[in-house]
This record gives C-alpha cells, sequence and structure tokens, in this order.
C-alpha cells in the first residue's frame, strides 16, 4: 500500500499532469434570426492535378467502378456529405479555359496545356457536359466560373446560352452533342482571382470588365443567373471597395479568398509534420483570422451597400501546405491529418456567425488537391478527417444561427516564418443552430492539445436530450489517413455529454471536436 503511493507520488511528480480545463458558452436564442445557407458548405472542383481526372472523373471505359465516367466510390461520399454547391472549372484554370474544346465527341477534343498546375495535358474529355450532369447526380448546385483572363465576351455569352437556352444557335448545338432540355444554372462567376492569375488587372479595369461580361451574360428559357465578381483576396480591403463602388448594382455576390498557409513564398510546411506553434498558428489563422478578414470586409460592403443587396461569398478556402513528398510539382497534393479538420471546424463556426452577409464558401478542393474530401490512389479512395467534420455539420445547413459567446483560456502562437503577427486566440471554438423542427445542433472544438475541457452550455431554455452525439479526434493531431490505414481518424459516438438544469456539459478531450444534438 505504502510502496503504491508512493510509486503514484513519484509518477505525478515525474510527469507533466494534463489539467482539465473550464470554458462556458452561453446560447443567445432570442437572437437566431439567420439562416446558415446551405451553400456555405459548397465545394471547388478545379482542374488542378488529379482533382478531376483521376479524382471525380475515369471515363466510362475505366477498370475503377464508376457510373457514366464518375468513380463510385467518391460519388458515394459525396452524396453523404449532401454537396449543396460546386464550382468549376477554377481557380486560375477558369482563366485559360476554353469551353468549346470540352463538348462534342471525345475523340475529336483538342488536348491543352494546364499552364497554371504543372504544365499537365489534359484531353478535354471532362467538359461543360460532364461536369453539369455530374451535378445533376448529386443533386448539387453547379457554380461555373467564366473566363475573363484570357477569354472572350462572345465565348462566355455562348457559353451561357449553350447551357441555359432551350432554343436558338448554341441550344442546338448542345442538343446535337446529346442533351435536349438545358441545365439550370443559376450561379455564375465573372472571372477568378482577376487580380492575379486571372489577368493581372487593377480593380478599377476590372470592374469596367466585369460590367461589359456580365451584360452579355443573358437569363435564357426561365433560367435566372446570380452574377459574382472575382473579389479581394484576404486583407485587400481596396478591391472590395472599389468594385463595391463601381458594380454593386450589376452583381448578385462578391468573391473573396482566404487560405490557411504560413506563407505564400517559399515553403508552407508539411501537411502532416509540425510542431505546436505551427499547429496553434494555423488554428488562430481559421479561428481569429478568417473572423478579422471577414468583419471587415463586410463592414467594407456595408459602407456602400448598407441593405445588403449583394452576398459575400468565399468561394476558396482551406489549407494550404507543402505538396505530399514524391507528388508531382504542380499538382499541389496534399495529406489531411486531424489539424485540417480542426481548421474545418474553427473555420464552420466562425462562418455561422456572419451568414447574414456571407451566403457561401467553397473549401479547396474536393478531391486530391489542397483541403480535400477524398484522397484517391489508382482504386483506392479515402476519406479525409476534412470530410468527416463536413460530414458531422450536416445538420446545420439550412439551420437558423444561434449567436453565442465562448468564454475560454487563450494562446499565444507565433508564425516560425514571422511574416505575420503573433495571433492569440481562443482554444474552443462554438457554434450553435435550430432546425425547422426544433432540434438544436451544438458544434464544439478544443484545439488545446494537451489538455481536456469540461465546456459548459448555457442552454437559454432549449429543452431535451441529448442525442446522435459524435467525436473526432486521435491521439496525435499529425494523424492522417492513408491508404494502408484508411480509419486511423474517423468520428465515434461519443457520451461525454449530459444536460442538467438547463445547462449542457460537455467533457471535450484534449484536440478533439464534438457535434450533438438536443431534441
Ligand atoms: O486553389 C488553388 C488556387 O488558389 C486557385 O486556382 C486560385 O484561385 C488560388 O490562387
Amino acid at each position: 500500500m505504502v510502496k503504491k503511493t508512493v510509486f503514484a507520488l513519484a509518477m505525478a511528480l515525474a510527469l507533466p499532469v494534463a489539467a482539465q480545463k473550464e470554458a462556458s458558452v452561453t446560447l443567445k436564442v432570442k437572437d437566431a434570426k439567420e439562416k446558415i445557407n446551405k451553400e456555405i458548405y459548397g465545394q471547388f472542383a478545379e482542374h488542378l492535378g488529379t482533382c478531376i481526372y483521376g479524382g471525380l472523373w475515369v471515363g466510362p471505359d475505366s477498370k475503377i467502378p464508376n457510373t457514366q465516367g464518375y468513380r463510385n466510390d467518391v460519388l458515394q461520399a459525396l452524396k453523404d456529405i449532401k454537396v449543396p454547391v460546386m464550382r468549376w472549372p477554377g481557380g486560375c484554370f477558369a482563366d485559360e479555359y476554353h469551353w468549346m474544346d470540352g463538348i462534342g465527341p471525345k475523340e475529336a477534343r483538342p488536348r491543352m496545356v494546364n499552364n497554371n498546375w504543372g504544365g499537365t495535358v489534359e484531353d478535354n474529355s471532362f467538359g461543360t457536359h460532364e461536369f453539369l450532369n455530374l451535378c445533376e447526380l448529386l443533386g448539387c448546385e453547379p457554380y461555373v466560373s467564366m473566363n475573363v483572363g484570357s477569354g472572350s465576351v462572345e465565348e462566355a455569352a455562348k457559353w451561357v446560352e449553350y447551357m441555359t437556352a432551350a432554343d436558338g444557335p448554341m441550344a442546338k448545338l448542345r442538343k446535337q452533342n446529346g442533351r435536349e432540355k438545358p441545365w439550370k444554372v443559376y450561379y455564375i462567376g465573372v472571372g477568378n482571382e482577376s487580380w492575379g492569375c486571372g489577368g493581372n488587372m487593377r480593380p478599377e479595369y476590372y470592374s469596367d470588365l466585369y460590367r461589359r461580361y456580365q451584360t452579355y451574360c443573358r437569363e435564357y428559357s426561365g433560367n435566372t443567373l446570380y452574377k459574382v465578381a472575382s473579389g479581394a483576396t484576404d486583407y485587400d480591403y481596396d478591391w472590395t471597395a472599389t468594385l463595391m463602388d463601381r458594380c454593386a448594382d450589376f452583381m448578385k455576390g462578391l468573391s473573396l479568398h482566404y487560405y490557411t498557409c504560413y506563407t505564400w513564398s517559399g515553403s508552407k510546411g508539411s501537411a502532416t509534420e509540425f510542431n505546436d506553434d505551427q499547429y496553434y498558428w494555423a488554428i488562430a489563422k481559421c479561428g481569429v483570422g478568417v473572423e478579422e478578414v471577414l468583419r471587415k470586409q463586410i463592414a467594407v460592403m456595408d459602407q456602400y451597400d448598407p441593405k445588403g443587396k449583394v452576398d459575400l461569398l468565399l468561394d476558396e478556402w482551406g489549407t494550404w501546405w507543402d505538396k505530399e513528398p514524391g507528388s508531382i510539382e504542380g499538382h499541389l497534393r496534399q495529406q489531411n491529418a486531424m489539424r485540417d479538420a480542426m481548421v474545418a471546424a474553427f473555420s464552420l463556426n466562425t462562418f455561422h456567425q456572419y451568414t447574414k452577409r456571407l451566403k457561401m464558401c467553397n473549401i479547396a478542393q474536393i478531391a486530391n488537391v489542397l483541403q480535400s474530401m477524398v484522397l484517391t490512389k489508382d482504386d483506392k479512395m479515402l476519406l479525409t478527417p476534412t470530410y468527416y467534420v463536413f460530414k458531422m455539420y450536416v445538420p446545420n445547413m439550412e439551420a437558423t444561427n444561434i449567436p453565442l459567446t465562448v468564454k475560454c483560456d487563450y494562446f499565444d502562437a507565433e508564425n516560425e516564418q514571422k511574416n505575420s503577427a503573433r495571433r492569440v486566440a481562443p482554444f474552443v471554438s462554438c457554434s450553435a443552430s435550430k432546425m425547422a423542427d426544433g432540434t438544436v445542433n451544438i458544434n464544439l472544438a478544443n484545439a488545446d492539445l494537451k489538455n481536456a475541457t469540461k465546456v459548459t452550455i448555457n442552454l437559454d431554455g432549449i429543452k431535451g436530450k441529448v442525442q446522435n452525439a459524435q467525436i473526432l479526434t486521435s491521439k496525435n493531431v499529425a494523424d492522417h489517413n492513408t491508404f494502408e490505414n484508411p480509419n486511423l481518424v474517423k468520428p465515434a459516438a461519443f457520451n461525454g455529454a449530459k444536460i442538467a438544469n438547463g445547462t449542457l456539459v460537455v467533457d471535450m478531450p484534449k484536440t478533439s471536436i464534438v457535434c450533438l444534438q438536443i431534441k
């Protein structure tokens, strides 16, 4: 007995003891007004690396099981996360894409060099029909990015006519190519990153081009268009101000791009090998970092458009690390660890707070590139930790956001590469939403690498029982799924949440994400 006590004491002194921390959340149910558009959970499919070819599309003659050329495993995975909208064909690719090369008999389609992404030669076998039919199969909205950088107004105008007109010369061509009925295409982007890979334009010049291009994107046969102007990156508030000043009356949405990466020049760091400081810095960049950018960009939009007629679309976001060792230069193929899942949860919780103006977000990219949902290798596919966050958050789509406040400890992380400010940010992130049937969703993330946290949530009158609680966690935050071990990081049932006297108490293990429902 004495021996045992001495041993326990020695152990306690020798090992750093992980403390149980405490955090509290207060819901403001009466302030719940804004719907979380399902498009906040949007995806982005770019002709980049093996996102399209090999990732989504293998062609109908492939030995890999497929439906009309689309991989069955990927199709099912995407159906399970109820993809609401998919942006295509880029990205930088969009401003070099000539859609007419991607229609008609496959053997007659010209090949093209993907200049932005490794100079890979593509055969154009995935074009307008293949994309729009995929959206129909998945039941998601297409979001088509027009080529402004190297295209023409005529080309853009004819593309819209080809996709959406019931009659006329472009409809005739579409019918000859096997599609009788026009597709419904609502979202169209007029250029991509027009300040950079989309033409290196200045905002004044792009504003005029935007006005011109969008004029000729017509609404045919009852199809209505939601026109999106190419917006700023991160902290470029001048671009937003100029576009809002000159074009607000001609657009329904203005885009924004924001990536969680350490630097734009040099190494972005490994996706699976990183130190604690790098980890915390990434969490701060997607937590308080993206919050600040959304708040400030929205404040600029408010100045020009106080009635909120123009929506903000974060149509590219996600983590951007160094390419997977051994993968092709320019293909941006990256692994996806528990750290990425944490970035996704923190980001989504932040997006929920801004849905009054923020109506769509598209994580980059859906397969085999940056913060992807799935990774494929020949006939194998794995689901990433980020995929599981999207799956756990599905009930939040179209639910009403419940505003809340969080009180918890903060961490202080410095970017090793010193190109950005030190970031102080909370360990705990939370969002809540109410579904049409009264069910309340609670989404929690504890970024703490060492400590479990007891989160006490004041439910502000919400009644019910805890149901469908799930947890995503892993022993190490760098853990990730591989083709050899595809199930290392995946959700499990969670029983660490209880309601007593109008308070929900959730015992969050270190580095964990918990989603539950109260009904
Ligand atoms: O997602 C990769 C690239 O990042 C996109 O093509 C471009 O729009 C952005 O710079």
